[in-house]
């Protein structure tokens, strides 16, 4: 755990995690950030409580004198989401002090109550409400609805401008330095890949609401965005609004001037196909990557599918259907609104075929909206008259990705 100030007042609290998958599904290659953040001195607020708190009241003592706060100065704990990456520390602490009131939104109270017990110090707000403390710091509480679940809100110090905004502006990825302004240009490209896995991973399937949560942070202008994971921004907010607001379109279809191939195969029937495909768009100076479902974390493929605008998906027939791997990569991507994309379906078949009508039937069933190109299966190996087929398909697939990019 580091305590590190990073306003007048202010003290970021933050652990990075590893070795576990995020909700219990998502890979972390880099692990992840979990922030809390504490305001004032002798009347203290925790904003979204003691995050890397081991539970017991020697690791509570030293998280303590690192702050440079007393116990019984502990008189608001606010909640900005009560999902348990964020709250999970409230049963061991209510076990060693109870001289403090919580701060939440009406749906996070009823949550909270269901996580952790019915409890009498719950304090409701909404949106606009306040509370000053002793030190002259002044919270507003900013509802962000939807921003992740339908708890969320953010908070609003406004003698330093900083904006406590929960999972909104979050990021994977372990942090190094704790700011912006501890990072070089590299270490910031880098968790920008980290911040796409986040958002697309976690955040994507309500990207309305998110983008709503941008333009309510824009109209706030914070000095600072500081999330529950993730670097604090200082040295440049618009940065990281920037990127959220190109995720946040994004999920209407048109992204990076990217083809992402997805693909699976049994015996190399369609790996032959997948091959080919790559030496299309290479020729044709396409950025692509191509990735195999069935050896590949869905956190992995979901990420690199949220900056294509053309998806092509190459995978055989499997009893009578498409390639399991393949079928619950593109349900998937459904749910997490991988929506509007250019996409293309080939795959090998011994005797009858099928996987083309059933990546059909998924992505109008899911609502994904996709353009597509019309799929071509083939039997056994690809024979030269399947390539050439499948080659003027991938043109299409290129020139309708281009078009979209250039009419944007
Ligand atoms: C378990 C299994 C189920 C299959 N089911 C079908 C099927 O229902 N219809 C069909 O046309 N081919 C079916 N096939 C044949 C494959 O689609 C065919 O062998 C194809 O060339 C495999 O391509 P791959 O090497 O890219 O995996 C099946 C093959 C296997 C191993
Ligand atoms: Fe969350
Ligand atoms: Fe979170």
């Amino acid at each position: 755990m580091k305590v590190f100030p990073i306003a007048e007042g202010i003290q970021m609290v933050s652990v990075n995690a590893t070795g576990f998958l995020f909700e219990g599904m998502w890979d972390l290659p880099y692990g992840v950030s979990i922030n809390s953040y504490v305001v004032g001195k002798e009347e203290v607020a925790l904003i979204d409580g003691i995050c890397g708190w081991d539970h017991t009241k020697e690791g509570l003592d030293t998280f303590l004198k690192e702050a440079g706060i007393k116990l019984e100065d502990i008189k608001h704990v606010v909640l900005n989401h009560m999902e348990p990456d964020h709250t999970e520390w409230i049963s061991a602490f209510l076990e060693l002090y109870t001289d403090f009131d919580f701060y939440c939104s009406k749906p996070a109270s009823l949550l909270l109550e269901h996580f952790f017990g019915k409890d009498d110090r719950i304090k409701v707000v909404a949106d606009g409400d306040t509370l000053e403390l002793a030190s002259g710091h002044k919270l507003t509480f900013v509802s962000a609805p939807g921003v992740h679940w339908p708890d969320t809100m953010m908070t609003f110090e406004e003698t330093t401008k900083t904006l406590f905004t929960c999972d909104n502006f979050g990021s994977f990825g372990s942090l190094e330095s704790l700011t912006d302004e501890g990072c070089e240009e590299k270490d910031l490209e880098f968790l920008e890949t980290q911040q796409q896995r986040y958002y697309s991973n976690v955040l994507a399937s309500f990207s309305t609401q998110v983008g709503r949560g941008v333009q309510k942070t824009r109209e706030l202008n914070p000095a600072i965005i500081a999330p529950g994971h993730g670097l604090a921004w200082k040295k440049d907010v618009n940065r990281i609004m920037d990127d959220y607001d190109r995720y946040v379109q994004y999920s209407k279809g048109i992204a990076k001037e990217e083809v992402l191939v997805l693909w699976g195969s049994m015996y190399g029937m369609s790996g032959k196909m997948v091959q080919y495909i790559e030496e299309i768009l290479e020729r044709e100076g396409m950025t692509h990557k191509a990735i195999p479902v069935n050896t590949t974390d869905l956190g992995t493929i979901i990420q690199h599918a949220w900056s294509a605008t053309g998806i092509i998906v190459v995978a055989p027939t499997y009893e009578f259907n498409l390639f399991p791997p393949m079928s619950y990569t593109v349900e998937e991507m459904g749910t997490k609104r991988v929506q509007g994309r250019v996409g293309f379906y080939t795959g090998s078949f011994g005797w009858s075929g099928g996987g083309k009508k059933h990546f059909a039937e998924i992505i109008e069933r899911k609502k994904m909206n996709w353009d597509l190109v019309e799929g071509y299966e083939f039997k056994g190996t690809p024979k030269e008259e399947d390539k050439r087929v499948v080659e003027e398909k991938v043109l299409e697939v290129i020139k309708k990705v281009r078009t979209c990019i250039a009419e944007q």
